[in-house]
């Protein structure tokens, strides 16, 4: 086990002078899904995910010395430029737990200003981006004040610790183009604590793929991932699902290697539908697929089978439709998605993104 605790990590009060730092952060779609945790932000399996490119979170901290004791933590959270004072319970729950590691969180006021690329009612979930940018932020805060952070993979191990405290699928969004999170015997250094870039066994086909965002409901979801990932201790398929995304991982590795795109897709609709089915049958059941989910679905098989080109759906915890393909058919696929998805978007809207570059400083 990592232990990053550090009483050392305190600030002359007095002396501190006003900083400011800022990351761009994307979101990132996960293939073998996480659902299942324990202890503290531990995933019951491994994980794998592509790095969006557009959807992504923007958070600019700023820090000073503190001025205000009555609270255990200073925080003034901006989102799209207006005060939003739900979240800043959030983000000092979030501290709280960072507070052995951190311990100069509440030495000082922070001010933490956030923007997403999408809009905030497009039912994307941002957990991801939101998180892996303030875990960023956090980082860059440490080594400027103290000087700890400058090598570059010491750096990106401990803001994707720091952002799985905050939401598990964040760790994953530290890293460009594909990531691991959670201990896998076919992945080398994979860790439940972080996230690793997996990137030396893919073939390069899949740092082309595209990512479609078909936004089905912009309805805020009835039950939240934190809540899903909870009933899966009492889902009496628990045990066997572990052990399938395990196997799924492991297949899918070798897919990547190989550049074997349709078995990839494979696995990438098996487990989409594996994770709602989950939901299915859980206690209390619930259900996140919509009928436009569904029928997006069936169009896009029947669009695959008609074509043969290579084109696949995920889902994440929610009704819109992920769709997956590499570069090379782009020009088949953007006509199929305008004529046949596109009319069944809310508002027609939906998200061209790709296999991105990962976080950047700004
Ligand atoms: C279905 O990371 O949002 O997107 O750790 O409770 O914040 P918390 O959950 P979260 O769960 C994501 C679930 C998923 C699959 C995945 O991204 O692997």
């Amino acid at each position: 086990m990592i232990d990053y605790s550090n009483p050392k990590l305190l600030v002359e009060s007095a002396k501190l002078s006003k900083g400011q730092v800022t990351w761009k952060s994307p979101s990132n779609l996960a293939i073998v899904k996480y659902w299942g945790k324990h202890g503290i932000q531990l995933p019951r399996n491994p994980s794998i995910s592509m790095t969006l490119n557009n959807a992504h979170t923007i958070t600019r901290v700023s820090y000073e010395a503190r001025t205000d004791f009555e609270r255990l933590f200073e925080i003034d959270f901006m989102f799209h430029g207006e005060r939003m004072e739900s979240f800043e319970g959030k983000i000092s729950k979030f501290f709280e737990q960072l507070l052995p590691i951190y311990p100069f969180l509440k030495q000082v006021k922070w001010t933490i200003e956030s923007e997403n690329s999408f809009p905030h009612s497009a039912g994307i979930a941002s957990s991801a981006s939101a998180m892996s940018a303030l875990a960023l932020c956090l980082c860059s805060v440490e080594d400027e004040l103290f000087g700890t952070l400058s090598d570059d993979k010491a750096f990106d191990q401990k803001a994707s610790y720091l952002a799985r405290l905050g939401s598990g699928s964040a760790s994953r969004s530290v890293y460009s183009k594909w990531s691991v999170w959670g201990q896998s015997g076919s992945v080398e250094g994979s860790s439940d604590e972080f996230a690793i870039a997996y990137d030396t066994m893919v073939h390069p086909v899949f740092n082309t793929f595209h990512d479609d965002i078909l936004i089905v409901s912009r309805a805020e979801k009835s039950v939240s991932s934190t809540a899903g990932h909870q009933l899966m201790e009492g889902n009496p398929f628990a045990a066997v699902r572990y052990q399938q995304a395990n196997k799924r991982l492991e297949d899918l590795c070798v897919s990547m290697k190989k550049g074997d795109v349709e078995h990839f897709g494979k696995i990438a609709e098996d487990e989409a539908l594996t994770l709602h089915a989950l939901m299915m049958a859980s206690n209390p059941s619930y259900l996140l697929v919509e009928p436009g989910s569904i029928e997006m679905i069936k169009r896009i098989r029947a669009f695959r089978a008609d074509t043969k080109h290579p084109v696949y759906f995920s889902l994440d915890a929610g009704p819109n439709i992920h769709l997956l393909y590499p570069e090379e058919v782009v020009h088949a696929v953007r006509p199929f998605v305008e004529s046949e998805l596109a009319p069944l978007c809310v508002d027609g809207f939906w998200i061209n993104d790709w296999c991105g570059d990962g976080p950047e400083q700004l």
